[in-house]
């Protein structure tokens, strides 16, 4: 065991502040990284607050953090796909059983004995798992994936969640040319779809509460904008899309959304509000449309995504922050106010 700076939050009305944790020495299979950036997920904020206490009740102290990129300084014995230098990233998981049909099937997001990156009981050193908010980790080899090399590092971290959690739905729903495709909540998740959708050829529309983000979402490769407030233009959009991505933190009308979905089409929610939704059952029985859910994204999924930004230069829009400022940047993201994912500089942590 050696000890290692993070940033952690003592209770849900804490700020993050400065700390010390263990971490494991590296054994046979695991890889040890230091963390050089790590983006931060909306989920942070919802995990710190333990807004999802009937689902998944935060233990304290937490360190967040699933966002993590960095450069392996140790392998054990047995590791064989890194060498201590190579940039390596970690997304939301850090272990599972490897043989449930889940694990077989390439999908460690749904194991029932998967490990997440944080707040899931450690395996290794018992009470619960460390993200990213820190200055090293160490994982299995099994978790640890492939950065291109050609990608800015900042903007490649938040691919390990906001990435991977909007570019695995569009591979499964079929998103491609000729497909109109909507995205809503221009968050960080939201800007990833937009880029993903566009990048694999389909009519892309933003659904934002946020007017003056029109400008971005069109440079972000949106072909159109919609105010979700204006029930006009809203209305305008009615019964025409294939697919639509929802993205939204905070509890909204999903209803509106799933009356702009054409017969068949289907609306996927990744994002996560305290409370549930309200469905209407005639929104979904006119047309036959689809409802469905998606979690972040398989260990294969997401070295293909990773593959996919290198191939097009894609990575995510950030503002890069020192560890320093972290409280704030929650409180901006409570407002939409981020253009449009927070990356934490770790090097902001040796100097605490
Ligand atoms: N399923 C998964 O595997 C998975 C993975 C990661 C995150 N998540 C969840 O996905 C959600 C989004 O995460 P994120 O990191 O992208 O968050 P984010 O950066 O804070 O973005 C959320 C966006 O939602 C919109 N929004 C916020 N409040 C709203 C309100 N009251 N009504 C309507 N729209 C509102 C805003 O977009 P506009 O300004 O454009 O309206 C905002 O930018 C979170 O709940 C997160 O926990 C799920
Ligand atoms: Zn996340
Ligand atoms: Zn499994």
């Amino acid at each position: 065991m050696y000890n290692t700076k993070a940033y952690a939050a003592a209770s849900a009305t804490s700020p993050l502040a400065g700390t010390t944790i263990p971490r494991r020495e590296p054994t046979k299979r695991d890889v040890q990284i230091e963390i050089l950036f790590c983006g931060i997920c909306h989920s942070d904020l919802h995990s710190v607050r333990n807004e999802w206490s009937s689902v998944m009740p935060t233990t304290y102290p937490i360190v967040p953090g699933h966002e993590i990129v960095g450069r392996v300084t140790k392998v054990g014995s047995a590791v064989t796909k890194f060498k201590p230098g190579d940039l390596a990233a970690v997304g939301c998981l850090v272990d599972s059983d490897g043989t449930c049909p889940e694990c077989r099937a390439g999908l460690e997001q749904f194991c029932p004995n998967q490990t997440l990156t944080f707040n899931s009981p450690d395996k290794h050193l018992g009470g619960v798992t460390y993200g990213g908010y820190s200055d090293s980790i160490v994982v299995d080899e099994r978790f640890v994936l492939r950065v291109p090399t050609s990608l800015d590092l900042a903007g490649a971290a938040p691919l390990l969640c906001a990435g991977i959690t909007t570019y695995s739905p569009m591979r499964r729903w079929g998103v491609t040319t000729g497909r109109k495709v909507g995205v809503v909540g221009l968050g960080g998740l939201g800007h990833m779809g937009v880029k993903f959708a566009h990048a694999l050829g389909a009519h892309v529309a933003v659904f934002t509460t946020s007017p003056r983000k029109k400008e971005d979402a069109l440079r972000l490769g949106a072909d159109e904008v919609v105010v979700s407030r204006d029930a006009n233009e809203m209305q305008k959009h009615a019964g025409s899309f294939d697919f639509i991505l929802d993205a939204v933190s905070a509890n909204h009308d999903i209803n509106a959304y799933i009356n702009l979905l054409r017969r068949d089409g289907t609306i996927t929610i990744v994002g996560a509000p305290e409370k549930p939704h309200a469905v209407s059952a005639f929104s979904l029985l006119m047309g036959r449309r689809n409802l469905s859910g998606s979690l972040i994204g398989g260990i294969p999924e997401t070295q293909e995504m990773l593959d996919f930004c290198g191939a097009h230069s894609i990575t995510a829009d950030v503002e890069v922050i020192p560890i320093q400022k972290v409280n704030e940047a929650y409180e901006r993201l409570l407002k939409a106010d981020v253009k449009y994912r927070f990356s934490i500089d770790m090097a902001s942590l040796k100097s605490e």
